[in-house]
């Protein structure tokens, strides 16, 4: 085990971008998700921060800082910043696509799941820096406001995304059904995704006029378990220092686990689904994928925890050799696999392994979370620290080698450990 900790801070080191930005024309120092994803991932930087703070707690806080430093006026952080250009990136016309032009070609004009206060806490956790937290807790918290305020068109409480890729689970299949895709075709839901992204380019990502149009607005269950669970991280914190804080963000936490409780259960099948919106109605996409699964990271009812670890457990659905299934099993939508970069149809990843693990410790199922951290483990043994992994048979096909969030996997090591 050891060895698997040392093979992760290598691959994280050599994965250190850093120098002066030309283009924000200030230091930069940050990881990258791997050799090919050269830029600074919004949520890939997120896990960094939070396996890097256990190893060189200094380098995670410079990862923070640069994160945050592109944070906006209205509290809006892009979910890919370009520090530098490289020769190639002329030829990457798929992010240009999605740049709000108008404004900047300096990053993307999406979010991505907003793990950001997590991060803050685990270095506060890992170096007890309070004068660090108490700098920068407010502009994190600020980030969550303008989610909260510009990102709930129908004011409920839970926050819609405008782009699969807002998820950070881009081709995952629950979205092939915003796009009327039910036949699950990838290379139709690609086509869709190009349409809204040049569309709202012409738009300069409007927000008001995004909405209006409805192409694609989705309550997201593991978006707004992610929010959830990044609210309570921020309220811990507050908890240090700033009891009142402290209780108001809980509130509001509080607050999001009820909507999304209330809203995105579905009894007759037994599991929490994402909403579509289309003008004033709300379609749920009935598709069990990992997202379905998030809530089981929150204290939610005793019988839909039931429910929840049945399908987690469940041979034909997502406990597969490799566990756990990005789409289940059972789904006429599961897969592809490996061999396409039509990603998260079903392969496995650490990062939601990670949060399934920690989650299900913490409502105390302590033997599962152990379960899934040995199959983990067992997978970066097998294949080393890659993007996803086949669920059969572990195998990594396609995906990008010596990546960065993968290192999520010595965080299992220590929950392993503990009693
Ligand atoms: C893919 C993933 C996304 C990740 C990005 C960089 O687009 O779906 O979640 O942030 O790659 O690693």
């Amino acid at each position: 085990m050891e060895n698997l900790k040392d093979k992760a801070l290598n691959l994280l080191k050599n994965n250190i971008k850093k120098g002066y930005s030309k283009n924000f024309k200030r230091d930069f120092f940050y990881l990258s998700p791997d050799s090919v994803h050269f830029h600074q991932w919004f949520w890939d930087s997120c896990f960094h921060i939070i396996v890097m703070s256990k190893f060189e707690p200094e380098i995670a806080k410079k990862e923070f800082e640069t994160l945050i430093s592109v944070q906006q006026e209205n509290g809006f952080i892009p979910h890919i910043i370009f520090w530098k250009w490289r020769l190639r990136d002329r030829f990457q016309k798929w992010w240009q696509k999605e740049v709000n032009s108008k404004k900047t070609n300096l990053f993307t004009a999406e979010i991505q799941p907003p793990v950001i206060g997590i991060s803050l806490l685990e270095i506060y956790k890992n170096t007890n820096d309070l004068e660090f937290i108490k700098e920068n807790i407010g502009k994190v918290e600020k980030y969550y406001l303008y989610l909260k305020e510009k990102r709930d068109p129908d004011k409920d409480g839970l926050i819609s995304i405008i782009t699969p890729m807002e998820s950070g689970m881009d081709m995952c299949t629950h979205y092939d059904i915003a796009f009327g895709n039910t036949k699950h075709d990838p290379l139709e839901t690609k086509k869709h995704i190009t349409r809204i992204l040049t569309q709202y380019k012409e738009w300069n990502w409007d927000p008001d006029k995004i909405f209006e149009s409805s192409l694609f607005d989705v309550e997201d269950v593991s978006f707004n378990t992610i929010y959830c669970l990044g609210l309570y991280a921020l309220a811990e914190l507050y908890g240090e220092f700033d009891k009142n804080k402290q209780e108001t963000i809980k509130k509001w936490a509080d607050n999001v686990k009820e909507k999304i409780v209330h809203k995105l259960w579905f009894e007759e099948q037994e599991i929490y689904f994402s909403l579509y919106h289309h003008g004033a109605s709300e379609t749920p996409m009935e598709v069990k994928t990992i997202s379905s699964l998030f809530p089981l990271t929150l204290s939610i009812p005793n019988f839909h925890l039931n429910h929840l670890l049945t399908h987690l457990q469940n041979e034909r659905e997502f406990w597969s050799r490799y566990p756990l299934t990005s789409v289940s099993m059972d789904e006429p939508s599961f897969g592809p696999l490996t061999d396409t970069r039509h990603i998260w149809r079903g392969t496995t990843w650490i990062n939601t392994n990670w949060f399934l693990a920690n989650g299900l410790e913490k409502q105390g199922y302590t033997a599962l979370a152990k379960k899934i951290a040995r199959k983990t483990l067992e997978l970066v043994v097998k294949s080393g620290y890659c993007e996803y992994y086949d669920p059969f048979d572990g195998h990594p096909g396609k995906a990008m080698r010596n990546f960065g969030w993968s290192t999520l996997a010595i965080d299992l090591i220590d929950l392993l450990n503990r009693n």
